[in-house]
């Protein structure tokens, strides 16, 4: 539950201010992301109050189903310190839905440039009508919703970003990745193993790790 005016207290303190710090606001993640595809429209299913996206991106659409989250992203502040930290020239433009994300009718919410899926289950498949074709998934692995697009044939892997900067695109390296420890490719065998457990303790560990993978979608 949110409290009606705390979506920027939140957030600051969430993401900004604590020991999580820097890795976890992934504002080195969405910068490379803009320089590669530059998306005009945004959709961040599972956002919670992670508004990173706002500093880089000017249209954003954040969806939640946390009770209290469409009242508490309305506060008049947020708008005024995006506007005052954001990294591009137009107006911020955000919107705000509070729903369960598989449950919104795909044709209100379509042609999406990018759709970003973190920490929030499995975005890439229950939200794929968002996406416009040609469009870009940011996706990380924390509920396995990187794995889960690495074996959809609708998505090809195009970069591995950290939120240091450091970006991965070439084929040869992004080979590397989706590979176990033991040097097998992932499978659906194996992300069904994973997923009964968190990625600290996955029966196959990758061999290489990011902190998020940019996939283009068909
Ligand atoms: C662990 S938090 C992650 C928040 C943010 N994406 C991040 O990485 O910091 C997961 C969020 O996804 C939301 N969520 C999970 N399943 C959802 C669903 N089916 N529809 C809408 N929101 C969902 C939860 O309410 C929660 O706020």
């Amino acid at each position: 539950m949110l409290r009606q005016t705390d979506a920027l207290t939140t957030y600051l303190r969430e993401y900004r201010e604590t020991v999580h710090s820097h890795a976890h606001d992934l504002l080195g993640v969405f910068r490379a992301t803009r320089a590669l595809v530059g998306p005009q429209r945004v959709a961040y299913p599972g956002s919670f109050v992670h508004l990173t996206p706002s500093l880089v991106f000017p249209q954003v659409c954040y969806i939640d189903s946390v009770k209290g989250f469409g009242a508490s992203m309305q506060c008049s502040d947020l708008k005024l310190w995006l506007e005052a930290h954001k990294e591009y020239t137009e107006p911020v433009s955000l919107s705000a839905i509070e729903a369960a994300y598989a449950r919104i009718p795909p044709e209100l919410l379509a042609g999406f440039g990018l759709m970003v899926s973190l920490n929030a289950g499995p975005v890439s498949q229950e939200c794929k009508p968002f996406l416009a074709l040609g469009g870009h998934l940011l996706a990380n692995d924390g509920h396995y919703d990187a794995a889960r697009a690495q074996l959809d044939t609708d998505y090809t892997l195009v970069a591995a970003l950290n939120a240091g900067g450091a970006i991965e695109t070439d084929e040869e390296g992004l080979r590397h990745y989706f590979v176990s420890s033991r040097g097998q490719s992932l499978t659906h065998e194996m992300l069904a193993e994973n997923q009964r457990r968190p990625p600290s303790r996955a029966r196959y560990k990758m061999a290489r790790v990011a902190d998020a993978f940019l996939f283009r979608f068909k």
